[in-house]
């Protein structure tokens, strides 16, 4: 008699205990006050509004309205895959209980797209003509250094989405094994932080090189913003990497920084590359990639690494525009990023009693 087929897809469902976020009960020491954090930060990309900028903008010269927005498109790139696969695959990944995490990573998940990638959209169609946005998408697509950057990253989200789904209905997989899990765990997040702490930071520096002179700064208070976000989003991550990064053995250490040093490297050669794309046009490559090494040398440290370059001094013009301390500004002009959200209350009939006026009404008689 022929073997019965077993079919793996048809395993009798486990029974599941499903249970709830409850903040009374810290998960870590840290977790809350990320929480606490990201929300007080919240903005929305209409909070800025960027025609002041315009004047500027429409006398510089070709070259460097090129570079700017070639740049702008290089983080709209990193920040739309942060969001749509990035910091949700590295949610996901987490251990069920961990609500308070996942709502953590969530969070910073909708502010990537939602916010940082919409928010270059605005400068774009401010500053530009609707086909000169066309073209900009055409140019990143067919960028071989940032379709390089974007593979390697989405690469090891991708490989870590496998393993979610292996882990959550497939664990006889002959690919699967929990320490396989937590490797692909480890690396996603690495490619995470170096997206967040490092990569981001070559496109930064050019708005930020205008900001700190006191030009476009609209569009350097809306950097601000956002780099604001990417540096909690990097310690955030780079902090659960660690955790992770401690269970696994001394051999099984040694082969993974290995890996994470090729991969860096890696990087690093198709990054530079990138900038001397952009910024050689406006004789700024050498510079840039000394900010490139610097924020390097931070992603490591977020990982728990120490450097891996040299100190060099940064642009103090671009450290200018990079202080993220709170600013005071004209809040007629822009927002600052400091502002303060403002608080609201519920309407009362008593608010539309004026004097020797009648009660206003809202009725539909
Ligand atoms: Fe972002
Ligand atoms: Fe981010």
């Amino acid at each position: 008699m022929a073997k019965e087929k077993v079919d793996k897809s048809l395993k009798p469902l486990e029974k599941i205990i499903y249970n709830g976020a409850n903040w009374n009960e810290k998960e870590d020491d840290y977790t809350q006050s990320f929480y606490e954090q990201n929300l007080s930060q919240f903005w929305r990309p209409e909070d800025i509004a960027l025609q002041p900028d315009l004047n500027v903008w429409h006398i510089l010269p070709d070259e460097v309205k090129d570079a700017y927005a070639k740049n702008l498109l290089v983080l709209t790139f990193l920040d739309t895959h942060q969001g749509d696969i990035g910091m949700p695959v590295v949610a996901r990944s987490l251990d069920e209980h961990f609500h308070q995490r996942k709502a953590v990573i969530n969070f910073m998940a909708s502010m990537e797209n939602a916010v940082h990638a919409k928010s270059y959209s605005n400068i774009f169609m401010t500053y530009m003509t609707a086909n000169d946005i066309d073209q900009l998408f055409i140019w990143g697509e067919n960028h071989k250094n940032l379709q390089s950057i974007m593979t390697q990253i989405v690469g090891y989200y991708k490989e870590l989405d496998r393993y979610n789904y292996l882990k959550k209905f497939d664990t006889d997989h002959a690919s699967f094994s929990e320490v396989g899990f937590a490797i692909a765990q480890w690396k996603a997040m690495v490619a995470s932080v170096f997206l967040e702490t490092w990569l981001f930071y070559s496109g930064f520096y050019y708005p930020l090189f205008f900001y700190g002179q006191g030009k476009l700064m609209q569009a350097g208070e809306i950097i601000n913003l956002i780099l604001r976000d990417e540096s909690i989003h990097g310690l955030y991550i780079g902090r659960l990497a660690q955790e992770i990064y401690e269970t696994f053995d001394n051999q099984k250490q040694d082969e993974l920084q290995t890996w994470m040093y090729e991969f860096l490297l890696s990087l690093y050669h198709e990054q530079n590359e990138l900038v001397e794309s952009i910024y050689d046009a406006v004789d700024l490559s050498h510079d840039v990639k000394v900010f490139v090494r610097y924020n390097a040398n931070k992603a490591l440290m977020n990982l728990g690494f120490d450097p891996y370059f040299e100190y060099e001094e940064v642009n103090p013009v671009v450290l200018n525009g990079l202080n993220t301390e709170t600013k005071t500004m004209d809040n007629f002009s822009m927002k600052g990023n400091g502002y303060q959200k403002m608080k609201s209350e519920m309407l009362k009939d008593a608010d539309f009693i004026f004097p020797n006026k009648k009660i206003i009404d809202f009725g539909d008689k």
